[in-house]
């Protein structure tokens, strides 16, 4: 399973690539907002995360029209070649999923909420999909559930397009996309960290170096 960071903030971004974990990086306008005060604008970021991470950078485009999405699309790969545009699943995302793949321009389908926006989004040559579980969760519908369903449909047709299992909000999220075989989790920093930690690690670490003490050198 490969990981994903979820965040547009440079230095998670190097402390986690520094971990030799991180095999891509997820932004989106709220997460881009959240760095605004750096006085870097929003290519600058997106070049200087290029650099850091060798893998998909997915950054979204904002147009909701056709024409539009297509020029921010183009825009956006000549920033890097490694940078995937996210488009929202709309009519008019999925004509210019189709078409930017025409162009050789990958896509992350983003804001999916049901298994049937994941098959017309692996219709339209999507590269990724993602859904948002934590969104599902706070609106008491299972969100891994929903990714079950995706895999499964993902399977059944052998789709290309790469499940990416988003708005993860703690480990548990992690382990359920592992274990139906998601091919992509993006966290959060905090989540990766969460990931690290074991209480009884901690109290076997503490135990070992108070035993060492003990012992002659
Ligand atoms: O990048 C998209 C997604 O991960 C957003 O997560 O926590 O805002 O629901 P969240």
């Amino acid at each position: 399973m490969k990981f994903y960071i979820d965040t547009a903030n440079v230095d998670e971004i190097r402390e986690a690539a520094g971990l030799g974990l991180l095999d891509g990086v997820t932004t989106n306008p709220s997460l881009m907002a959240r760095e605004a005060g750096r006085g870097k604008t929003f290519h600058q970021i997106l070049a200087e995360i290029c650099e850091l991470v060798d893998g998909p950078i997915s950054a979204e485009a904002v147009s909701m029209d056709f024409g539009g999405l297509m020029k921010e699309g183009r825009e956006l790969v000549s920033i890097h070649k490694n940078i995937v545009v996210k488009v929202p699943i709309t009519i008019d995302g999925l004509k210019a999923v189709k078409a930017l793949k025409e162009e050789g321009i990958r896509t992350n389908v983003t804001l999916v909420f049901s298994p049937m926006q994941a098959l017309l989004a692996a219709k339209a040559g999507a590269f990724l999909l993602s859904p948002f579980v934590g969104r599902l969760d706070d609106v008491s519908h299972n969100g891994m559930e929903t990714v079950a369903q995706i895999v499964q449909i993902y399977r059944n047709y052998n789709f290309d397009t790469q499940v990416l299992v988003a708005s993860v909000r703690h480990p548990i999220h992690v382990l359920e996309a592992a274990t139906m075989g998601a091919d992509v989790v993006t966290m959060p920093f905090k989540v990766i960290s969460q990931l690290v930690k074991h209480p009884l690690t901690d109290v076997g670490i503490e135990r070992f170096l108070k035993d060492w003490e003990k012992v002659k050198k």
